[in-house]
């Protein structure tokens, strides 16, 4: 079986340092008395090749910067990055460019199109930019993540695991230079939720591949090179070499 390091030689080259960064951050919604200040002055930098965990309680904002780094959403004020790029001021054919090459998702929610097949949603995104599916990385990926049997069936016809991890080949097909991640493993069993980690993490180390993941999984969290934390729209601290005991541990000051 090929390794992921020998992947490696098609991939990785002219990346910039930096993943994604933001300054100066801010996001309201809503106004009035259902204003909610959604993010404040987030300054946060995410390194190249690194996978980065970002945890806090529910409604602290991870989501929101999330869409607002990977430029799904604007953000009030502040500036932000993707690589070298500064993405805040682009146009929109402009951004939708750059998102295009640059970056990958993985949502919750899946986003697979019904009526192709697992295989067709993988490759979608190298077919609208009208490239060359890599056959070889393609099947390295489907087949370390367990869908070699699937590629022809439906997204109806999978489980919630198995959908997830059809996202997870997409994102990773383009190896774009960094991909997002809303709670990626959120619908996976245990040992589902470990394969898909170890490839992200191992695409970090092997493919230089830049991944930013929201969870609130201190064992997922553990999988990561740094921990972000934040509560209530604000940066509130971060964690190298996160273990699932340093993570809970974090967490609790949060009341997470
Ligand atoms: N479209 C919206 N309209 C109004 N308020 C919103 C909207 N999206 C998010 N919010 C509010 O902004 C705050 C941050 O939401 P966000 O979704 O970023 O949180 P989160 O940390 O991702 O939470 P969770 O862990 O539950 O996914 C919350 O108070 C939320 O209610
Ligand atoms: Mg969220």
């Amino acid at each position: 079986m090929t390794t992921l390091a020998q992947h490696s030689a098609a991939s990785g080259a002219g990346r910039p340092a930096r993943a994604a960064a933001a300054q100066k951050l801010n996001k309201t919604y809503g106004s009035g008395d259902t204003r909610v200040h959604a993010l404040k002055d987030v300054d946060v930098s995410f390194d190249a090749g690194t996978f980065t965990a970002i945890m806090g309680p529910s409604g602290s904002g991870k989501s929101t910067l999330m869409h607002c780094l990977a430029g799904l959403d604007s953000a009030d004020n502040g500036r932000i990055w993707i690589g070298d790029t500064e993405i805040t001021g682009l146009k929109d054919a402009e951004l939708t460019r750059l998102r295009r090459d640059s970056v990958g998702f993985v949502f919750q929610s899946f986003n697979l199109v019904p009526t192709l097949t697992a295989e067709q949603n993988i490759t979608l995104p190298v077919a609208l930019a009208n490239g060359t599916v890599d056959r070889d990385w393609l099947g390295y990926v489907t087949e370390t993540l367990g869908l070699t049997g699937r590629l022809k069936h439906r997204p109806h016809e999978l489980s919630g695991g198995q959908q997830q991890r059809v996202a997870v080949a997409r994102a990773l097909l383009t190896r774009p230079d960094v991909i997002f991640g809303d709670e990626p493993t959120g619908n996976l069993d245990s040992k589902s939720g470990a394969e898909v980690l170890s490839l992200l993490r191992r695409s970090t180390r092997e493919l230089g591949q830049s991944i930013i993941m929201v969870t609130h999984d201190p064992v997922a969290a553990s999988y990561s090179d740094r921990v972000v934390l934040m509560n209530d729209g604000a940066l509130v601290g971060e964690l190298d070499s996160p273990t699932p005991d340093s993570v809970l541990a974090a967490l609790s000051t949060l009341g997470a």
